[in-house]
This record gives C-alpha cells, sequence and structure tokens, in this order.
C-alpha cells in the first residue's frame, strides 16, 4: 500500500509559550533599532525601543525576557555594569512598571563591558583573572538589577562561587525575592560566535576554557549542577543546548530544579541561515530542534526564535 504523502501545515503547537524566554540586547540612545548581521532577526534596541518590542511580544504572548546591556564604553574593570542607572537598569525599571507580570531577567557578566572581553575583572597590570574583584564585581552589577526590579539575575561569568556571592549580596540588601538563574553548566563553545558581535565581546587576548567547561568536560556538569543549587540557584541551565542534549537529560536526571537551557547565537544562526538558502522549512526545523530540547528535559527554552514562534501561533507571518 502506498504511503500516503503528508501535507501537514508546518506547526509549532507543542512548544509553549511561557516556555520560552526572549533575549532583549539594550543601548544607550533614542529610536535605535539596530541590525545585528550574525543574527537575522534580532536588534540592538534603545530602551525606548526595547520597551515596544517586549510589549508587542508580550500581546503575542511571551511573557519572560531576559535583558542583556550594552555599554557606551568598555574597561578594564567593566565599571559601567554596575552603575545605578546604566542602560539595563533604566530598562528593567520602565519594563517593570509597563508590564508588572512580565518576567525579566538580567545577564550578569562583564565580558561585554570589559576591553579585554573577559567574564571578569583582570586589575592593571596582572595577567588573570582576580576572582575576589569579580565576584565584588559581579554582585554589585546583579544588586543593581534587583534594584531596578529584575525578578531573576543570571549570572553567566562561570566564576567559582558566583551563585553564593550574589545570592549573599541581594539578600543582605534586602532583595531576598530577586531570584537567580545560574548559568550553571556552561561550555566554551564556537556556538557563541555570532553573539560576540552584538557587543563585541570576544575575547581580545587567550580563550574563556579557564573558567567555562571545556567542551570535552561534560562529565563535570552534575558537579557544576549541583553546586549551583547549594549556594542558591532558584533555575538551573545547560548552554548551549543543540549540541548538548545528552547533558540536559543528565542534568534532568539529578535535580527537579527548574531546568532552563540556551538555544545559543549559533544555533539560531545555522537554522536562520540554512532557511533563507532555502535547504530547510524554517517553522518545521525550529519545531524539530526546540521539540528535541524539550524531550530532552528542558522546562525552559531561552531562545532567539521566540518572537517568530510567537507570531507562527497568532497566524501571522
Ligand atoms: C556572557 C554571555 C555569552 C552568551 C550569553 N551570555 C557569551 C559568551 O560567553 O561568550 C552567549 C549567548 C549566545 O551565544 O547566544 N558571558
Amino acid at each position: 500500500m502506498a504511503k500516503k504523502v503528508g501535507k501537514a501545515k508546518p506547526s509549532n503547537h507543542k512548544i509553549n509559550l511561557n516556555e520560552l524566554i526572549y533575549p532583549i540586547f539594550v543601548k544607550e540612545g533614542r529610536d535605535i533599532r539596530e541590525k545585528i548581521a550574525s543574527l537575522p532577526g534580532i536588534y540592538r534596541f534603545s530602551p525606548d525601543e526595547a520597551i515596544r518590542e517586549v510589549t508587542s511580544c508580550h500581546d503575542l504572548g511571551l511573557n519572560q525576557f531576559l535583558v542583556f546591556g550594552i555599554p557606551p564604553q568598555k574597561e578594564a574593570i567593566g565599571s559601567y555594569a554596575a552603575f545605578p542607572d546604566n542602560v539595563v537598569s533604566v530598562c528593567v525599571r520602565q519594563l517593570k512598571a509597563l508590564l508588572p507580570r512580565a518576567v525579566i531577567s538580567t545577564d550578569v557578566c562583564l565580558c561585554a563591558y570589559t576591553d579585554h572581553g573577559h567574564c571578569g575583572v583582570i586589575p592593571k597590570g596582572q595577567q588573570g583573572i582576580d576572582h575576589k574583584k569579580t565576584l565584588a564585581a559581579l554582585s554589585a552589577m546583579a544588586l543593581t538589577h534587583a534594584r531596578a526590579g529584575a525578578d531573576f539575575v543570571a549570572p553567566s561569568a562561570m566564576a567559582e562561587g558566583q551563585v553564593a556571592a550574589i545570592r549573599a549580596a541581594l539578600d543582605t540588601a534586602g532583595y531576598r525575592r530577586t531570584r537567580i538563574m545560574g548559568y550553571s553548566a556552561k561550555f566554551a563553545s564556537q556556538f557563541y560566535g555570532p553573539f560576540r558581535q552584538v557587543a563585541d565581546s570576544a575575547p581580545r587576548f587567550g580563550d574563556r576554557e579557564g573558567y567555562q567547561i571545556p567542551v570535552t568536560e561534560t562529565s563535570r556538569v552534575e558537579v557544576e549542577i549541583l553546586a549551583d543549587i547549594r549556594e542558591g540557584a532558584d533555575v538551573v541551565m545547560v548552554k548551549p543546548a543543540l549540541a548538548y542534549l545528552d547533558v540536559i537529560a543528565r542534568v534532568k536526571a539529578v535535580t527537579s530544579y527548574p531546568l532552563a537551557v540556551y538555544n545559543v547565537s549559533g544555533e539560531y544562526a545555522m537554522v536562520k541561515y540554512g532557511a533563507r538558502l532555502g535547504y530547510w522549512d524554517e517553522r518545521k526545523m525550529v519545531a524539530e530542534v526546540l521539540g528535541a530540547m524539550k524531550r530532552a528535559g528542558a522546562d525552559l527554552i531561552i531562545t532567539y526564535h521566540a518572537k517568530d514562534i510567537a507570531e507562527w501561533q497568532a497566524g501571522k507571518e
């Protein structure tokens, strides 16, 4: 008997919008909506435009956002990251005033803010990252975001003890209800390539293998995840997602904590550019890729595809 030729409409109905977190990049200014060549469909926004974007996403049914800041200047210790009125704080404050029920997370890392592009503080004349100063800088940055009203701060610097340090700083300042999403198992991945164009944050020398997990060391994952939970993380994360589905499944097996996965820039760019070249159907590809992440055990997916998915589900193209 001949098999039926499928004519099903591409559908993302298995992806639930409240499982998705949409990254938003903000820089100082007004009326800015800058394309990013490496990430088609993703922009750098000034706060006013970011508000417009988040509001339209919220109207489409997305409720969770992850805000990244792009500083006006970079220097050795990345001090802009903890300025009380930096662009992330301004944006978060306005977002929470306008959409109090939207869940706003902020990325807490120094690589976009330092002139050397590393995720921690390298004091003048020193070779390596100063661990104590890095924890202090990350804690100050997280506190700035908490004061602006962030629901979650998401430390991604992979500095040992960063979750505990941030938790202590938040508690001491009275922000017990600000939660922490730890980038617990973050690999030193090639898949971050397109992201580094966003804020020009590629390291100027060396690589990140001293603090991110080398891609061959997946055996460390359970230890890293459990350490973040012990330190006080409310949500744990595996990043990237697509090349680490086995890791996601393993994490799911050792904890019932909410598990986020980051469908990173390189994973997004592959899907987007392949679709543009006509190699595959974008909607079906997104459903296949994100479906695999869910099967592996993801509770939350941070993804640049979130707005497209919401538009597809709303019947807009
Ligand atoms: C900051 C940070 C990075 C990403 C998220 N937070 C870059 C990096 O570690 O180099 C990458 C996200 C992506 O590729 O989409 N440390």
